[in-house]
């Protein structure tokens, strides 16, 4: 169920300025799919059973996501463009698995399923043939990828209560994040003010944020008030600190050394 409201506006699918709109919010999905392949290093690195099985499923959702993202371009005929930087950035793949978990899953794809579901779902005109069909293969994504999402907020609350400290550096990223995400919207700075559809992303962007913002209490990295400067200040260099670090984290395999007790002997 979205709880964002578009109050009915929607896009207008033959309109050469509306399907440019489109045109780049899907590119940005196709790309975010095709990262689904990183699933495999995943997989590789999976620490028990369940995740090895869960990365195993998320791989073939994604790829199935692609291609229901493919179709969708092929029945609106429009024809994908490269993605932007910042959705490149928040999708990159990362080696350490709490910060995999916690940015790419709880955040990353939780931010991913607000747009698919509070904007797609609802910004696309149900009068048109070609929508029908579009929200069903919307809709199969949009589950499974709450599926995800509901991974990434599992090991995140298990991470922290193994280790506490990394709340700071969660909460230092989780700030950054929402710093950087926005800036995307930015490629529609020009058109956004009198557009029907786009005059609603300044009040979504602030839905996003409180949602991820409740999503972090819930979580239990977020305070409850937004911390002062100086806090905020030393949370960031810590989550950039942990991130720099985590470029270095190298994958490695543990399975073949745990599967007797994975397998319960
Ligand atoms: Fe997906
Ligand atoms: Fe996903």
């Amino acid at each position: 169920m979205a709880d964002f409201t578009f109050s009915g506006d929607t896009f207008d699918l033959d309109s050469p300025e509306d399907r440019e709109i489109l045109r780049f919010v899907l590119s940005q999905a196709l790309f975010g799919e095709a990262t689904g392949v990183y699933c495999g290093k995943s997989l590789y690195a999976a620490r028990s059973l369940e995740a090895a099985r869960f990365y195993l499923r998320q791989a073939r959702q994604e790829l199935n996501h692609l291609e229901l993202f493919a179709e969708i371009f092929r029945s609106l005929e429009l024809k994908p463009v490269p993605a932007h930087w910042v959705i490149k950035l928040l999708s990159a793949h990362n080696n350490y698995y709490p910060l995999k978990v916690f940015m790419e899953h709880a955040v990353g794809e939780g931010m991913v399923l607000d747009i698919f579901r509070d904007v797609l779902m609802q910004a696309l005109p149900d009068h048109d043939p070609r929508v029908e069909e579009i929200k069903k293969k919307l809709a199969v994504v949009c589950r499974e990828e709450e599926e995800h999402v509901a991974w990434g907020e599992k090991e995140t609350r298990r991470i922290l209560a193994e280790s506490p400290w990394l709340r700071h550096p969660f909460y230092g990223l989780l700030e950054l994040q929402l710093a950087v995400a926005p800036l995307v919207t930015r490629v529609f700075a020009r058109q956004a003010a009198q557009h029907r559809v786009l005059r609603h992303l300044p009040r979504f962007v602030d839905h996003v944020r409180t949602r991820v913002w409740t999503q972090g209490q819930q979580l239990g990295f977020v305070p409850p008030t937004r911390p002062g400067p100086a806090y905020r200040l030393f949370a960031m260099t810590w989550g950039v600190a942990l991130f720099v670090r985590s470029q270095f984290a190298r994958s490695t395999s543990t399975l073949e050394k745990t599967y007797l007790t994975e397998l319960g002997f």
